[in-house]
C-alpha cells in the first residue's frame, strides 16, 4: 500500500479548479492507499488573514473535504496546526534549503511581484510544504500542475536530507491528474483559476448557486469564430469549457465535440453549466449538512491525533539523525 499526502489552503473560496485539479484525485485514490489531506492553515498565514475568516474558512474546507467524498473511515483528515510537527521538522528544512532556489519559486515570484512588507514566510513556504509532505513517508503527492516545482523542491530536499544525515526521508512522487491539471480562469482563458482572482467571474466557487453558476458560464470569454473545437492554443476559451465538463461528466473531450456539433456557443455553455449544477448540487447538500454538526469536530479530532502519532515518529528519526537534542 502506498502513502499519499496533499493539503488544500484554507483561504476563500475551494474552486472548481481546485476540485478537479486536486479534490477528485483524494477520491480516487483513498479507496486502496494510505490517504492522509491537511487543511494547510499556517500556510494560509503566509499572506495576512482575518482571524474570525479563517476559522470560517477551516471548517468550511473540512466540510468541503467530506462533501466531496473523503471517507473520514478511510483517509486521515486534519487541521496542519493542530499537529506540531509541522512547524518543527518545517524549520529543520528551511535550515537544509538554499535563498536561491526559494527565490526561484514561481508561485514566491507570482505572490511577491510589486508588493510591500511581504512575509519571510512566503519565501520559505515550499520548506514548510515538503515537511508537511516528508513527515508521512508519502509515496504520492496529488496536486494540480502548479504545485510541480513545488514537490521538484520537496525531493531535492529529501536527497539532500538523506545524503548528510542518512537514510531518513522517502522521496515522494507527483501526481496530476491527465484530465484538468490546469483549470483556467473562465474571464482569462490563458491564466489558472484562482481562488486569489478579484475577478470574481472568473472562477466557479463549489458552493455557487445554480444561478451563479449559469451566469458566470454564460459571460465566460470564448472566441468569435462559433464552432465547438478542442485548440488550446487557439480557442483557449472554449478548450477550458471542454476541460471542465468532460473532467465532471466522464464523457471525452472528442465524444462532447461530437455532442455540440454545429450547435452554437449558447447551447454548448447551457449544456456546461448544467453538468457543473448537477455535479455540485449533491456535494452542496452534503456540504450544508455537516457544516454545523459535530460529527466534522470527531473527524478532526481523531485525524489529528492519527497523523500526529506518524509525524512525531518521522520528526523523532530527524532530529536523532541531525544530532538535535539530547543523545546518549
Ligand atoms: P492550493 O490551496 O492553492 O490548491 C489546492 C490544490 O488545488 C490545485 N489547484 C488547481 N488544479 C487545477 N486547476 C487549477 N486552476 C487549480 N488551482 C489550484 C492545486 O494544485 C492544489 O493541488 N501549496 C499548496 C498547499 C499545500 C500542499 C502541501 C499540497 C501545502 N502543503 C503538501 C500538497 C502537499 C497550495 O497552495 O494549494
Amino acid at each position: 500500500m502506498k502513502t499519499i499526502f496533499s493539503g488544500v489552503q484554507p483561504t476563500g473560496i475551494v474552486t472548481l479548479g481546485n476540485y478537479i485539479g486536486a479534490f477528485r484525485q483524494f477520491t480516487e485514490l483513498q479507496h486502496e492507499q494510505q490517504c492522509l489531506f491537511c487543511i494547510v492553515d499556517q500556510h494560509a498565514i503566509t499572506i495576512q488573514q482575518d482571524p474570525a475568516e479563517l476559522a470560517k474558512a477551516i471548517r468550511s474546507l473540512a466540510a468541503l473535504y467530506v462533501a466531496t467524498g473523503i471517507d473520514p473511515e478511510k483517509a486521515v483528515l486534519f487541521i496542519q496546526s493542530e499537529v506540531p510537527a509541522h512547524a518543527q521538522a518545517g524549520w529543520i528544512m528551511q535550515c537544509i534549503s538554499y535563498i536561491g532556489e526559494l527565490e526561484r519559486m514561481t508561485q514566491f515570484k507570482d505572490k511577491s511581484d510589486g508588493k510591500e512588507g511581504v512575509s519571510s514566510a512566503l519565501l520559505t513556504y515550499p520548506p514548510l510544504m515538503a515537511a508537511d509532505i516528508l513527515l508521512y513517508n508519502t509515496d504520492i503527492v496529488p496536486v494540480g500542475d502548479d504545485q510541480k516545482q513545488h514537490v521538484e523542491l520537496t525531493r531535492d530536499l529529501a536527497e539532500r536530507f538523506n545524503k548528510r544525515y542518512g537514510d531518513v526521508l522517502t522521496i515522494p512522487e507527483i501526481r496530476i491528474p491527465k484530465n484538468g491539471a490546469r483549470i483556467k480562469s473562465l474571464q482569462e482563458p490563458l491564466k489558472k483559476m484562482s481562488k486569489s482572482d478579484p475577478n470574481k467571474k472568473g472562477t466557479i466557487s463549489l458552493l455557487d448557486t445554480p444561478k451563479e453558476i449559469e451566469k458566470k458560464i454564460k459571460s465566460a470569454v470564448t472566441d468569435s469564430d462559433g464552432v465547438v473545437a478542442y485548440d488550446v492554443e487557439n480557442k483557449p476559451g472554449v478548450s477550458n469549457l471542454l476541460t471542465i465538463e468532460s473532467a465532471l461528466s466522464g464523457v471525452s473531450i472528442e465524444d462532447l465535440v461530437a455532442k455540440y456539433e454545429g450547435l452554437g456557443y449558447g447551447a454548448f455553455k447551457a449544456g456546461v453549466a448544467e453538468t457543473i449544477i448537477n455535479h455540485l448540487s449533491p456535494i452542496q447538500e452534503k456540504y450544508f449538512a455537516l457544516l454545523e454538526s459535530p460529527v466534522l469536530d470527531d473527524i478532526l479530532d481523531k485525524g489529528a491525533e492519527k497523523a500526529h502519532a506518524i509525524a512525531a515518529a518521522t520528526l523523532g528519526k530527524m532530529e536523532a539523525a541531525m544530532g538535535l537534542g539530547r543523545r546518549r
